[in-house]
């Protein structure tokens, strides 16, 4: 469980969801979430830079979408998978 008012805009985290590592990212165009592992290596996306609702691996460069999770360069040709989330009553939720 996240309250949406522990992630300031600009900021993620990453929660366990059924087992998911899922990164929820509060991103100036909206909140998103996204796995958490990268497409190219299975490194955690956590400490990457988000911008212009774009995460940037951290291990290798590649830059994924946080709305679709496309991969936008390489070395990852293959997207991350993405998750429906909601805010309600002033908690995060996300559907895996
Ligand atoms: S592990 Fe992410 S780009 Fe290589």
């Amino acid at each position: 469980m996240l309250e949406a008012a522990e992630l300031p805009e600009a900021q993620k985290k990453a929660i366990e969801v059924s087992g998911k590592s899922v990164l929820i990212c509060h991103a100036p165009q909206g909140w998103f979430a996204v796995s958490n592992i990268c497409s190219h290596a299975n490194e955690k996306l956590e400490c990457g830079r988000m911008k212009h609702g774009i995460i940037v691996c951290p291990v290798h460069g590649a830059r994924f979408k946080l709305e679709t999770g496309e991969a936008m360069s390489a070395p990852a040709s293959k997207p991350i998978e993405t998750f429906e989330l909601r805010i309600v009553d002033g908690w995060v939720e996300v559907r895996v």
